[in-house]
């Protein structure tokens, strides 16, 4: 078999097995949706390789795809301001994203660019090994799982990982009430990240 096949036929399974910088490589050659047609850099997650809570966001904007960083826009302010609020220290946190390019004009990506950007996602939070997931937002959920979640109301996966879905950041902006829910939601489940040591 050719090692430069296709990344359509990597299993989320051997992924794990090439471990991130593997991941890193197979997303950096993937061509399996149009998506990485326009795509500036593949962003593929920033922070600690060992976090106890991990972010997934949306998608890459025009910053992330010029500078190949997640979360480094705008959007990007407001999350860092939300992990300063939660005392999350440098290395207890991860961000990705469902997907690693950006969608054209920022739209939402597709049912189908979220499946086959889906074995990247689970490898990444496998492999991070997380103790919280924090879902950024509706799509971020709908890439995740399959059942629907209640906005700052945290629930169990088989796994035993800690699962809450919040406020995408970019909806935060300048909506200060939303950003007081926000910040409650987080004040409730403080213990999750904080009891873990
Ligand atoms: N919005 C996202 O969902 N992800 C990013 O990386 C930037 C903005």
């Amino acid at each position: 078999m050719s090692t430069d096949r296709n990344t359509a036929d990597i299993t989320h399974s051997e992924l794990v097995k090439q471990g991130l910088q593997g991941i890193t490589a197979n997303i950096l050659k993937c061509k399996l949706c149009q998506l990485n047609e326009n795509a500036t850099n593949k962003v593929i997650m920033r922070g600690s390789e060992r976090p106890k809570v991990l972010f997934i966001g949306e998608a890459p904007g025009k910053s992330e795809d010029e500078a190949g960083i997640p979360f480094c826009g705008r959007a990007g302010k407001v999350l860092d301001g939300l992990i300063d609020y939660m005392d999350l220290e440098e290395n207890e946190y991860a961000i990705i994203n469902t997907v690693k390019c950006r969608p054209p004009n920022n739209r939402k990506p597709t049912q189908n660019e979220l499946r086959t950007c889906r074995p990247f996602l689970l490898a990444q939070i496998e492999l991070l090994g997380p103790d919280v997931i924090i879902l950024l937002g509706n799509t971020a959920e709908q890439a995740f799982c399959v059942s629907s979640l209640n906005w700052g109301e945290a629930m169990i996966t088989p796994e035993g990982k800690h699962l809450m879905k919040l406020y995408h950041p970019a909806a935060l902006l300048y909506r200060r009430a939303l950003m007081e829910e926000q910040k409650k939601m987080i004040d409730r489940n403080r213990d999750l990240w904080k009891k873990i040591q």
